[in-house]
């Protein structure tokens, strides 16, 4: 079992987006029983993939003694369930803080051995949440908007990091008409790239990912490309 957390330190960067998206790609192309485990209580993963979260279970995974295993549901896809996420993870920076129990969520993760591949969709910000997730993850995908400010927010995870982790930064909302991005996608020439798209948005209305409703477009194609990538990474 691999674990590839969706992290930034920025909001509205793309990290649900990579989250459902990818999760999709390894369950559907890659044929891997893959788990979303959504761990942030704005809960857009869950929305999108249709599982409502049941009030307070999904911080009482971490604190209580409800089996991680069970919280997981199927998705209307093959391959592919999710731990839905709920309000109740609003706590959940505080939870870890006083449990100070800094591996928690690696010793959950080892609870889950039946997946093949464990994507986490993170809440932003230098956290509690974070660094667990920092240490629980055999890879850390960092969306980043090619512009100065997401830069920046990338590098201060590097440096926080300290090379602890693998890291994968891509860019993500690349509109290669703007001068801006096209030089940083010069200068990070061996990222890899999400296209800007309005089918990308479409995922929020859709409610699906967008291979199942665009399989052809760019943006599906991009996807697909990233979890090669990431495939790649993990068995090297
Ligand atoms: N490549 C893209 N092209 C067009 N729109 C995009 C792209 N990626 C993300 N978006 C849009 O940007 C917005 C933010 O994306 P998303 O919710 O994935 O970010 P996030 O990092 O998970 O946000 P948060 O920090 O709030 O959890 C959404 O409206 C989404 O549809
Ligand atoms: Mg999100």
């Amino acid at each position: 079992m691999a674990t590839v957390a969706i992290y930034s330190l920025k909001g509205g960067v793309g990290k649900t987006t990579l989250s459902v998206n990818l999760a999709w790609c390894a369950a559907t192309l890659s044929a891997r029983r893959t788990l979303l485990w959504d761990l942030d209580p704005q809960a857009a993963s869950t929305w999108v993939l249709g599982g409502a979260g049941k009030v307070d279970q999904a911080q009482a995974m971490f604190s209580k003694d409800v089996p991680v295993a069970k919280q997981a549901r199927p998705t209307a896809y093959r391959h592919l369930d999710l731990i839905a996420a709920d309000a109740s993870l609003r706590g959940l920076d505080q939870l870890f803080h006083d449990l100070d129990k800094k591996k928690r969520l690696a010793k959950l993760l080892a609870d889950l051995k039946t997946y093949d591949r464990v994507i986490l969709d993170c809440p932003p910000g230098l956290t509690e949440t974070a660094d667990q997730v920092m240490r629980a993850a055999d890879l850390i995908v960092i969306p980043v908007i090619p512009s100065p400010l997401s830069t920046r927010a990338y590098e201060a995870v590097v440096d926080h990091l300290g090379g602890r982790t693998a890291l994968l930064p891509v860019h993500v909302m690349v509109d290669k008409r703007r001068a801006l991005h096209a030089e940083a996608l010069d200068r990070h020439s061996d990222w890899p790239v999400i296209p800007m798209a309005s089918g990308i948005e479409s995922m929020a209305v859709k409610r699906a990912p967008v291979g199942v409703f665009a399989p052809k477009s760019a943006a599906a194609q991009a996807f697909a490309d990233l979890w090669r990538r990431i495939e790649h990474r993990l068995s090297a």
